[in-house]
């Protein structure tokens, strides 16, 4: 089925978003870095990694429908935060604004009748059932490690074996 030009266009989008998820998490990494807390950093990164994987899905299903694809500019993306906890609360914060701009794809491939695009859609959305809950956790424990560096240590350490 040809994919609707309203759709197309959102999914184009959908990959740029992905992508600039990759960057945002790259720069939450490169903090850790300047922090030597490696875990976090590798943690950030492998994250980086999911979100360009998650874009070239996007990406393979416009290819093998055919649909032309764009791709739009990356943003600069900071690469400095005032705290572990801010830079964790901004990883979180774009899952959140991921899962509304997926929610909107989904409703708009239901009401275009894309059938395809919306079973591409569904494991994105349950994807991010499971992104909102891990970043949500791993703030929880960075607000429970609070400034004890021993405390973070630990959870630098845990997040390394990911
Ligand atoms: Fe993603
Ligand atoms: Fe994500």
């Amino acid at each position: 089925m040809t994919m609707q030009s309203d759709l197309a266009a959102a999914l184009n989008a959908q990959i740029n978003h992905e992508f600039s998820g990759a960057y945002v998490y790259l720069g939450i990494s490169a903090y850790f870095e300047s922090l030597d807390l490696n875990g976090f950093a590798s943690w950030m990164r492998a994250q980086s990694d999911e979100e360009r994987a998650h874009g070239m899905r996007i990406f393979d299903h416009l290819s093998e429908r055919d649909v032309p694809i764009t791709l739009g500019n990356l943003q600069k993306v900071q690469t400095e935060y005032d705290s572990v906890n801010a830079a964790v609360a901004a990883g979180l914060a774009l899952e959140q604004e991921t899962t509304q701009k997926l929610n909107a794809l989904w409703a708009q491939a239901v009401e275009f009748g894309d059938y395809q695009a919306k079973a591409l859609l569904d494991w994105f959305v349950n994807e991010q059932t499971e992104e909102e809950d891990l970043l949500r956790t791993l703030l929880s424990h960075v607000k429970i490690a609070g400034n004890e560096g021993a405390a973070l240590l630990i959870l630098n350490r845990e997040l390394a074996e990911r």
